[in-house]
């Protein structure tokens, strides 16, 4: 019947452990394809999204073997074919799969990825950048036919840090002669995991997570095997359910230092975070440890309102948050202003809020939430991913009972939603 139920208005008590990453392991099995042979990859989360993307690399020759978390990819037979429509059309990541697949043969055709309800998610910049290192890409109806016999190592500026853009790029330049320096390049700690896994098959990298990537391309690349970190996006959805809904949770295998702008989020909600790095030097200076680490949260249950949070690019309030936090923030004492400065479009999940008795003002780029305090069950539709996961924060925060339909959407990114709602003491069943 794809919903979930859940019953809602008691506080949280339970612990959960965070999940792989879902926007750091997609660019590193495109980046798989770089090497002729075998890669292991620990830690893959068990998502929609994943499982589309093997399918994708299959089309193209490639074997691969999931052994719970453990994946298994064979590229030694890769050949430039064509994805099969049905996944890289429905999967905006499919087009990471034009640098590698350059990078590897020289040439591909790539289904258009698929838009959806947040943008357009146009891929102009995706293609500047490569035209730029000697691509040759010809826009055909089903999709695009590219050429590149001899990448070339470019200087590049991005006129915005587009994530997808500034993977692209790297993936093809690990294999370009010479050097490529790329400018206003996205930070994400995603792009930095992907320079991670494609140094420790050979590359030569520098600067990932500063606005400057340097890449001086390989003849050759060797076999890895690789531990994918865990999901910030996934982690930031369980402490704003936390805020929401009230209680004391555990939170483990938490990326903390790339979570900054949440935690100064959450403390301005007045909740409470507690863990063994967040203990801060006296004089307040000192670096979070960069790795993962367990979390204690508590919530007072009503939090306080008053925000104003703007997303941004990395290290700024991610994007993918901003849907879970307008959730938290309708039952927030006073009012709030949100303001969605990536995604023309990802304001769908307010309506949704609404009926649940939220109360929002959207205005262009911006949404004004008053918090109500009290959110009620209603019969809901998830439209993406990160919309379903906001709603199932409201769903435990509502009095009575939340029936979220076209939970679907929500399973392209959470490993099993249902399974760490539980743990984290939320009634929750799938319909
Ligand atoms: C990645 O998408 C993530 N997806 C998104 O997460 C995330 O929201 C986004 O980065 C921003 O952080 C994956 O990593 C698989 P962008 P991506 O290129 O690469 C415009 C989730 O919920 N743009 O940084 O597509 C674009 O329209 C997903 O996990 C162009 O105009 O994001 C958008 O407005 C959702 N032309 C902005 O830039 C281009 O050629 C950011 O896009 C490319 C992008």
């Amino acid at each position: 019947m794809d919903y979930l139920e859940i019953e809602g208005g008691s506080p949280l008590c339970g612990e959960v452990r965070i999940q792989g990453s879902k926007n750091a392991v997609l660019p590193i099995l495109s980046a798989a394809l770089l090497y002729p042979g075998v890669t292991v990859l620990e830690n893959c989360p068990g998502i929609s999204d994943v499982a589309s993307m093997l399918e994708i690399l299959k089309g193209y020759g490639c074997t691969t073997l999931r052994e719970g978390n453990k994946l298994i990819i064979d590229a030694g037979n890769l050949h430039s074919g064509r994805a099969p429509e049905d996944y890289a059309g429905v999967m905006r990541s499919s087009i990471m799969l034009l640098g590698s697949l350059l990078g590897r043969l020289g040439e591909a055709f790539l289904p258009y990825p698929g838009g959806c309800v947040i943008g357009k998610r146009p891929i102009d910049l995706h293609l500047k950048a490569l035209r730029e290192m000697g691509a040759q890409l010809q826009e055909e109806p089903e999709g695009i036919r590219a050429v590149c016999a001899h990448p070339k190592g470019a200087r590049i500026r991005l006129p915005f840090p587009s994530v997808g853009a500034t993977e692209n790029v790297i993936l093809l330049a690990v294999r370009a002669e010479g050097t490529t320096v790329l400018e206003n390049a996205a930070r994400e700690p995603e792009i930095t995991e992907l320079c991670r896994f494609l140094c420790s098959m050979g590359a030569r990298i520098r600067g990932a997570g500063t606005g400057t990537v340097m890449v001086t391309g390989v003849q050759r690349l060797h076999e890895t095997e690789f531990t994918i970190m865990p999901d910030r996006i996934v982690a930031g959805t369980y402490m704003l359910l936390t805020a929401a809904a009230g209680g004391k949770v555990i939170l483990r295998d938490v990326p903390l230092w790339q979570l900054a702008s949440v935690r100064k989020t959450l403390a301005g909600m007045g909740v409470r975070l507690e863990g063994k790095d967040l203990k801060e030097t006296k004089k307040g200076e000192g670096k979070l440890d960069e790795k993962a680490s367990d979390v204690l949260l508590f919530s007072p249950g009503r939090i306080r309102g008053g925000l104003q949070i703007s997303t941004a690019p990395y290290p700024g309030f991610p994007t993918d948050l901003q849907s879970p936090l307008m959730a938290a923030l309708c039952t927030a004492e006073g009012e709030s202003v949100v303001e969605e400065r990536i995604f023309e479009a990802r304001f769908k999940t307010a309506e949704e809020l609404i009926r649940m008795g939220a109360d929002i003002c959207i205005q262009g780029s911006r949404a004004c939430i008053r918090g109500t305090g009290r959110l009620h069950g209603e019969r809901v539709e998830a439209r993406e991913l990160r919309g379903g996961a906001a709603l199932c924060i409201a769903a435990a925060a509502a009095e009575g009972k939340t029936t979220i339909h076209q939970y679907h959407y929500i399973a392209r990114g959470y490993e099993n939603i249902i399974r760490d709602l539980k743990a984290l003491g939320v009634v929750v069943n799938y319909g």
